[in-house]
């Protein structure tokens, strides 16, 4: 795996810039996996993911509905935005029909808890870390993984 970018964000407002604009870099059909503890900032990284995309409606994390779509604007892609925390495993997670969203070529797939189905992951995911520092300030890691 490697590190494509790190840096310090020193508040919720820096999460979210550097989010949109991460979010403007990314080709259709990447699956991001955004991996971080409670209250790391993955809601607040999604946020402003989706704006740098151009969606413009209120994003908070799918916990109870496992998946919010959101269409691109301009395309015939979505922004997939699921958060697999009450999923148990890949599984499960198949039988939702988590396949539709991770092989669509023309979307984007924004993954939180990512480790429910680390086994059916596809190889290229990029991986965003969030890492609590102090109360303001996030280590934010890109890592490509490498293909496989
Ligand atoms: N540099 C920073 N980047 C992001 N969030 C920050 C930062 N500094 C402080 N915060 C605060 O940390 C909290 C992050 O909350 P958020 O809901 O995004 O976490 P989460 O990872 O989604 O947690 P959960 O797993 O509980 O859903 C917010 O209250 C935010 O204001
Ligand atoms: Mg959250």
């Amino acid at each position: 795996m490697n590190i494509k970018q790190q840096i310090i964000t020193h508040s919720e407002n820096e999460t979210e810039n550097f989010a949109a604009q991460f979010a403007q870099t990314l080709p259709r059909g990447t699956v991001v996996a955004l991996d971080g503890d409670l209250g790391a900032g993955k809601t607040v990284f999604s946020r402003g993911f989706a704006r740098g995309l151009g969606i413009t409606e209120p994003v908070s994390s799918p916990t109870y509905t496992i998946v919010q779509e959101y269409p691109l604007p301009d395309s015939k892609g979505m922004l997939y935005h699921l958060d697999l925390y009450r999923i148990e495993n890949s599984i499960s997670a198949l039988a939702f029909g988590v396949d539709e969203f991770l092989k669509d070529l023309e979307s984007i797939a924004l993954v939180e808890w990512p480790e429910r189905i680390s086994d059916i992951l596809p190889p290229a995911v990029t991986t965003v870390k969030i890492r609590h520092l102090t109360d303001n300030e996030r280590e934010i890691t890109i890592l490509e993984e490498a293909c496989s």
